[in-house]
């Protein structure tokens, strides 16, 4: 598996989403993505699978005769627990719930005008000095959260996970992500099942012989972007594993950035930011 480097992690350059994947079937799907190749899973306090997802990487650690430390495990804590004591709770449960002793990956799922920065910044800093969390990060950080971010953490930041895909244009975040160091991991990136209805990608997979679903998270690892496509399909799992034997293109990945529209973005709830736009 290839692997993004940033500010000292190195993060497997694709994984699986797992919002909505419950009982069983995460179970399953978590399990059958690490027999197919799959070393990055992606999960939150707020999917309520976390239980689920820790079962599928127990059984699916053994099955395929992997360590722990073989896997990047990234979970997140939401945005109503960022006062530092309910942060500090919400972590201890992912971590029992997951039975891991640490997450290679924790991140603040969404910002909150309610908390200070600093003050979340300081316990998730400290899951990190304590080796709970392995590298830390944030989730849904505009630009100029960033910069606050960054000035105020005293260990690095390794990932800003924001929705990317063909149809949202996110430049100037992504920007800002690669003067900071951070990696960005794609949320999305499948645009929740738009893409495979689009007629250019459609084009481009035939030329290639792949999906349209592929070409999409084509175009973001080869811009070292980290796509984590959820689907609990062993199909739909290992077509998306298979987008390294392929290159997009100059004038093909230039075509499909052309696919940004104003309204392309998929995930913009109430607590959302104020996006950059
Ligand atoms: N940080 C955040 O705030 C945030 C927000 C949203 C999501 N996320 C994370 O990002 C992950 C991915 O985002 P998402 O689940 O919202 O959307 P997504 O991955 O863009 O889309 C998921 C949809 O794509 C379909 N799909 C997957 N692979 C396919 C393939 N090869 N061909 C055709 N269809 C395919 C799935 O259907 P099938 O089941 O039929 O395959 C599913 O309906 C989440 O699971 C979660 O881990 C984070």
């Amino acid at each position: 598996m290839n692997v993004i480097a940033a500010n000292g992690a190195r993060i497997p350059a694709i994984g699986l989403g797992t919002m909505t994947l419950m009982d069983g079937v995460c179970v399953e799907a978590v399990k059958t993505a690490l027999a197919l190749g799959y070393r990055h899973i992606d999960t939150a306090e707020r999917y309520r699978n976390e239980a689920a997802v820790g079962e599928g990487i127990a059984q699916g650690l053994r099955a395929a005769g992997l360590k722990r430390e073989d896997i990047f495990v990234t979970t997140k804590v939401y945005h109503d627990k960022l006062a530092a004591a309910d942060f500090q709770k919400s972590f201890d449960e992912s971590l029992q719930l997951l039975k891991l002793p640490f997450v290679d990956l924790l991140l603040i799922h969404w910002p909150s005008p309610k908390v200070p920065l600093k003050e979340t910044l300081g316990v998730l800093c400290k899951a990190r000095r304590d080796g709970r969390a392995r590298h830390i990060g944030v989730a849904n950080f505009t630009i100029s959260l960033l910069d606050q971010a960054t000035a105020l953490a005293s260990e690095p930041l390794v990932t800003n996970q924001i929705e990317v895909h063909p149809f949202l244009d996110q430049s100037k975040v992504l920007a800002a992500c690669r003067k900071y160091g951070l990696s960005v991991t794609a949320y999305c990136p499948l645009a929740r099942g738009k893409v495979p209805g689009n007629e250019v990608l459609r084009r481009i997979a035939d030329a290639h012989g792949k999906s349209s679903s592929q070409i999409a998270l084509r175009h973001l690892v080869q811009q070292g972007i980290i796509p984590i496509p959820r689907t609990a399909d062993p199909g739909h799992l290992a077509a998306n594993l298979a987008v390294f034997d392929f290159t997009l293109s100059a004038a093909e990945m230039a075509e499909i950035d052309k696919l940004k529209r104003p309204d392309g973005r998929v995930v913009n709830p109430p607590h959302a930011p104020q996006w950059d736009a």
